[in-house]
């Protein structure tokens, strides 16, 4: 047994600070517990502890997570509520042919289990969890779906594509991780195209994939009120907010619930595929693609939600351009919300703005949230 670190003292003392704000209900306190414990987990772990979970723990996780959703595993254990199922049980319920006894089965649960995916009542006796019952919804099911076999798939091919490159920074996006992984020549977007089951599971995970985290619109993030709805003039449009690459817009849903007094039309836009998906409601849908000119003029806002991080600067540059004509001087917005530092340094976005032409005005992030919400405004000089 090692001793204890004065830096393990030290966490263990935050960690007592933030359970009381946690228990106060204090916002932001369950993301300081979460980043904490996971600081006290890197702080006391061995390195072979490390490299277990790293290896085969978490990866083996993610597996059988994929074939629990093939065989409808987490579904089953909702239905068996309080009682639990065994895991004979479970592979009657599954019904698939090949599964003639429920070995595989017993041991992809104990893993499960092990990892607190599902819960464990008694030996052999598996019950749900709030992640197995969330993991039933579609949009959490295809998250799994989507991640295991069209992400996974490129991380693994990095190492081999980043030696190849020289270790020089990826800008083709006809040409990179993904494109050797999956074999295939077409960028990822179009390779989703001709893959329609891998496009529904990503369109499904795009609409949950920060569900229930704080978002832009909530109070104490970006002044909706103050720098989009005062200052709206249907003089200029009544156009209020464009989400550009919106998916299935999700955004405008949560901007309207959280903001029902939005002052003019909210516009969904997408490739035509996504938007054949998507029905009418409180936005309105177009298909539009971001390289070409933006049709919708003088809106209050144009929003661009996880869209730059896509893209190579001289891609984003040609995206941005296209809003220059449409936004009026002095009065549209350009918000893009991205995770500043991970995906791109603040300089380094400051720089691709004035490339297409715009200014930062304020960056607005909140407490312990990755994403942040850039305003920016047209670079009147270039007008
Ligand atoms: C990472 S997703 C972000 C979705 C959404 N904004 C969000 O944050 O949840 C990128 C989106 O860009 C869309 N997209 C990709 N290429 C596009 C193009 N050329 N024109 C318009 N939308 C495009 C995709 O269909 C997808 O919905």
């Amino acid at each position: 047994m090692t001793n204890v670190t004065s830096e393990t003292e030290a966490i263990l003392l935050q960690l007592q600070t933030a359970g009381l704000s946690y228990r106060e209900k204090v916002p932001g306190a369950r993301e300081t517990l979460m980043s904490l414990s996971r600081d006290l987990i890197s702080n006391l772990q061995l390195p072979s502890e490390a490299l277990m979970r790293m290896g085969w723990a978490e990866p083996a996780m993610m597996a059988n997570c994929r074939t629990a959703v093939d065989l409808e595993i987490f579904g089953h254990l909702k239905e068996s509520r309080e009682t639990g199922i065994t895991t004979k049980e479970l592979a009657v319920k599954c019904a698939v042919a090949q599964l003639t006894h429920h070995e595989p089965l017993a041991r992809i649960m104990k893993h499960l289990a092990a990892m607190n995916v599902v819960g464990e009542k008694s030996e052999d006796t598996y019950s749900s969890t709030p992640l197995a019952e969330a993991l039933c919804e579609a949009k959490y099911r295809d998250g799994i779906i989507f991640l295991y076999d069209v992400a996974g798939v490129s991380f693994r091919y990095l190492p081999e594509y980043l030696k190849k490159i020289s270790y020089t920074l990826p800008t083709d996006a006809t040409n990179g991780p993904f494109q050797g992984a999956h074999k295939t020549e077409l960028s990822a977007f179009s390779w989703l195209d001709h893959n329609p089951a891998y496009i529904q599971a990503f369109n499904n995970y795009m609409s949950a994939y920060r569900a229930g985290t704080p978002s832009w619109v909530d109070p104490g993030f970006y002044p909706v009120a103050d720098r989009l709805i005062d200052g709206f003039n249907s003089d200029y449009s009544d156009a209020f907010l464009v989400d550009i690459g919106g998916g299935k817009g999700h955004d405008l849903h949560e901007l309207k619930e959280k903001h029902p007094n939005i002052p003019g039309r909210l516009i969904l836009q997408d490739r035509q595929v996504v938007i054949s998906t998507v029905g009418s409601g409180i936005f309105e849908a177009m298909s539009h693609d971001f390289f070409a000119a933006q049709p919708i003029k003088n809106a209050r806002a144009y929003h661009l939600h996880s869209i730059l991080h896509n893209w190579g600067d001289d891609d984003c540059v040609r995206i941005l351009r296209q809003l220059r004509s449409a936004m009026k001087p002095g009065y549209s917005r350009l918000l893009l919300n991205e995770i500043i530092v991970l995906e791109r340094t603040e300089a380094q976005l400051v720089k691709l703005l004035r490339q297409a032409g715009f200014n930062l005005v304020k960056i607005y992030s909140y407490e312990l949230v990755q994403e942040s919400l850039v305003e920016a405004e047209l670079d009147e000089e270039e007008v």
